[in-house]
């Protein structure tokens, strides 16, 4: 049976390269915090995770309550990575864990890394037997990271921190990832004897390593062919790159579910969002927060679709914005059309260009199809809505909602001042202004009559 796994995650850091106030791991990628990332990961090989904050704490642990099997230890002052998981090995305290049980420890920055890496990181620790196995990559500009340092054997003697290096260490181009599987015994025992005389004033948890292989440990590394999952963030830049990573993984992974996605490197699907496969995204679509897309239905190019579900078959054409709204199997908006929160749009519906809804129902097979600015309304099924229509729904003071029952016919450019209500079946003329209830199947003129004045053209003074 293999041993429970425990995780330490190193969050504890100024993130001081951000140049901003929050707190790194709460930078968001994809419109998650990069933390999120980092404990899903987690959970994948481990259901005991301690979370080291230090730099704003309350703000992280109010970002990730507590629950089971997630816990958060205090690092303050924050004496370097070392003392980071010396603090949280005071989690554990009267240890009855196996003494060879391993305890991964991760900074809390890597939001790209696999769990099959981590995995493979712990089996290969296993299989070995080792006290601890690290993740290495090679790296083509190794700048600040730590260099690990091999004997002439090819054996991992320890890791020597940038600051530190000599000028030969410092042309060593492997360098360690900071993902590390330690047996908890060592691990123990060594971070307690780590020392801070090094360029940094701090306690490495690096030097663990060298301290280990010096008594004769086993030490191993697992050398990464592909380093881009194991980058840590540490400017906004390498956010925007890790952030540019995370949407084409999903958009990769959707068209490899049966999504049809055109030209993926420029939608973007946040990782809450859910896309059926037979769905159909269009270039520089993005789809955010707890969105759905149903088969057959196609959004785009240029949509935001935020907190929306799009139907089965339903059509969203170019640039429409739909916010906390539910469209409807069949329906059609846009181009052009504004969904604001709390809107339906019914089977088969067709919300045209140029068209706004706000907290508005639009009934099954019913039609706005041009030009309009629909409020609080109630709009039963088979309706149309002429062109230029508007609901007055706003006196300055109070909101107001309009009704208007099935099968109704407003025309175009009607003002519709609320509260009112347009019955059944009625018809509205075009160019009225609707002030007060429109009975069922009746015709209701609210505007000036037209006057024609005959041969007026003729009587008409010349001009000279
Ligand atoms: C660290 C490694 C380096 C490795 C690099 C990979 C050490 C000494 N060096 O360097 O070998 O190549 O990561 O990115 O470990 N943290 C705390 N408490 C502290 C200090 C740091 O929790 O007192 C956390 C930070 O929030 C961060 C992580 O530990 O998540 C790493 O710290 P950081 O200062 O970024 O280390 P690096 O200089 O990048
Ligand atoms: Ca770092």
């Amino acid at each position: 049976m293999t041993p429970s796994i425990r995780t330490i995650v190193l969050a504890a850091g100024k993130g001081t390269r951000m140049q901003s106030p929050r707190p790194k791991v709460l930078h968001e990628a994809a419109g998650r915090p990069l933390l999120a990332y980092v404990l899903d990961v987690c959970q994948t090989i481990s259901a005991d995770t301690v979370v080291v904050v230090g730099h704003k704490a309350e703000e992280v642990r109010a970002a990730f309550p507590e629950k089971p099997g997630l816990r958060f230890a205090h690092q303050e002052p924050q004496l370097g990575t070392g003392h980071a998981v010396q603090t949280a090995l005071q989690a554990w305290p009267g240890d009855d864990h196996d003494d060879d049980a391993p305890v991964v420890v991760l900074a809390g920055d890597v939001p790209l890394l696999r769990p099959e890496t981590l995995r493979a990181l712990c089996d290969l620790h296993l299989r070995r037997g080792a006290s601890a196995t690290l993740i290495s990559f090679r790296a083509a500009n190794p700048g600040g990271y730590g260099r690990v340092r091999r004997n002439d054997s090819g054996e991992v003697v320890g890791i020597v921190e940038a600051r530190d290096a000599t000028p030969a260490e410092l042309r060593i181009d492997e360098v360690n990832a900071s993902l590390y599987v330690f047996k908890g015994r060592p691990l123990r025992e060594t971070v307690a004897r780590l020392s801070a005389g090094n360029a940094q004033g701090e306690y490495y948890l690096t030097d663990t390593i060298g301290m280990l292989a010096a008594a004769g440990e086993r030490v191993e590394a697992l050398l990464l062919e592909d380093p881009s999952e194991a980058t840590g963030v540490n400017t906004l830049l390498e956010l925007s790159a890790v952030e540019k990573e995370i949407f084409a993984r999903r958009a990769d992974a959707l068209v490899g579910a049966g999504v049809i996605i055109e030209r993926p490197d420029t939608v973007l699907i946040g990782p809450s969002v859910r896309v059926d496969p037979g769905a159909r995204l269009r270039a520089f679509t993005i789809l955010e927060g707890s969105s759905r897309v149903a088969k057959g239905a196609s959004v785009g190019p240029f949509c935001r679709v935020e907190d929306s579900s799009i139907g089965e078959g339903a059509t969203v054409l170019d640039s429409c914005l739909i916010r906390s709204s539910t469209v409807d199997a069949g329906a059609s908006i846009g181009p052009f059309a504004h969904l604001r929160p709390d809107s339906i749009v019914g089977v088969n519906a067709k919300v045209g260009n140029f068209v706004e809804l706000k907290k508005t129902r639009l009934g099954n097979g019913s039609k706005a199809p041009h030009l309009s600015y629909l409020g609080d309304a109630m709009i039963g099924e088979g309706v149309n809505v002429g062109a230029g229509t508007i609901t007055c729904n706003y006196d300055g003071v109070t909101k107001s909602p309009t009704q208007i029952e099935d099968g109704a016919f407003v025309g175009s450019n009607s003002i519709l001042v609320a509260p009112v209500k347009i019955g059944g079946g009625a018809y509205v003329a075009a160019g009225s202004v609707i002030t007060k209830e429109v009975p069922e199947g009746a015709l209701a003129v609210g505007r000036s009559r037209q006057e024609n004045k005959p041969g007026w053209a003729a009587r008409r003074p010349k001009k000279r």
